[in-house]
């Protein structure tokens, strides 16, 4: 297939470029950590439209992926902010459960202070944000739609869009893109791992495993959301 001109392809940039007309960019981010997201990056820079760029440092990042993240800053020219968690919130919950409590008590509380309190921070100062979620990476996105109120992190204050331009896509689609366009990828791709995290909580799978079985394979598949997208558990579940 040319990809380039299969119609699959144009749908998200023309909503990337719908979103850049919508909104002051000062408020409007995508959310980066790995192949999808870059292509949102790469779609984003041949059309000529500037988004802000953030990535959750949890600090328990591989060192491949970090090594990655500079390199997708070097590659198209952009700043990535990296959000931290609240040093006295890790070193509290190391300090009463130790480094690895996620394996023990699941890691609900663990991506609580290290994603989902920065993020929170973060999504307080947008309008709208971008993510690369798919329909078909789990049993809790297979409803997820193009555009929403990010019933999550909304407030009847501040009401926060959330955008994910990829959602119809498969993973053969960012993977044809990611090859089409030498688009740079995570080098752990290339040694059995597909949806990646954090370290601790990503191993890779094999060729008939589901993508995020790699991802806290120690718990249920329901329960595979972080709280980023705690929205979608919230559907399946209820
Ligand atoms: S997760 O919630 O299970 O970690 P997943 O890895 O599938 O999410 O990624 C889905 C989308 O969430 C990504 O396309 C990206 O937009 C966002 N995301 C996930 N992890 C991060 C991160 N560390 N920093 C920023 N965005 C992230
Ligand atoms: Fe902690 Fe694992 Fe969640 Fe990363 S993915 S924040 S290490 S529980």
């Amino acid at each position: 297939m040319d990809f380039r001109r299969a119609s699959a392809y144009h749908k998200p940039q023309h909503l990337l470029q719908e979103i850049a007309a919508r909104f002051d960019p000062a408020r409007v981010a995508i959310s980066f950590s790995g192949a999808e997201d870059v292509v949102l990056i790469d779609m984003a820079q041949r059309a000529g439209l500037q988004f802000n760029i953030f990535s959750l440092d949890t600090g328990r990042l591989h060192p491949e992926t970090y090594a990655y993240l500079e390199r997708v800053r070097e590659h198209y020219g952009v700043a990535i902010e990296l959000l931290m968690p609240q040093p006295q919130a890790v070193a509290d919950l190391v300090q009463e459960k130790g480094l690895f409590s996620f394996y023990k008590d699941g890691h609900g509380e663990c991506c609580g202070v290290r994603k989902i309190e920065p993020l929170r921070r973060k999504l307080r100062t947008l309008d709208a944000w971008i993510t690369g979620q798919r329909k078909d990476q789990s049993v809790t996105r297979t409803n997820i739609l193009l555009e929403h109120e990010d019933r999550a992190f909304s407030t009847k204050e501040h009401p926060l869009l959330k955008f994910n331009p990829l959602s119809d896509w498969s993973s053969q689609d960012v993977w044809a893109y990611i090859r089409a366009q030498e688009v740079p990828y995570n080098e752990l791709h290339d040694r059995g791992f597909v949806s990646i995290g954090c370290q601790p909580c990503t191993r890779a799978v094999g060729p008939h495993e589901h993508e995020r079985s790699g991802r806290w394979w120690w718990e249920e598949a329901t329960h595979k959301e972080c709280g980023l997208h705690s929205q979608n558990v919230v559907r399946i579940l209820s």
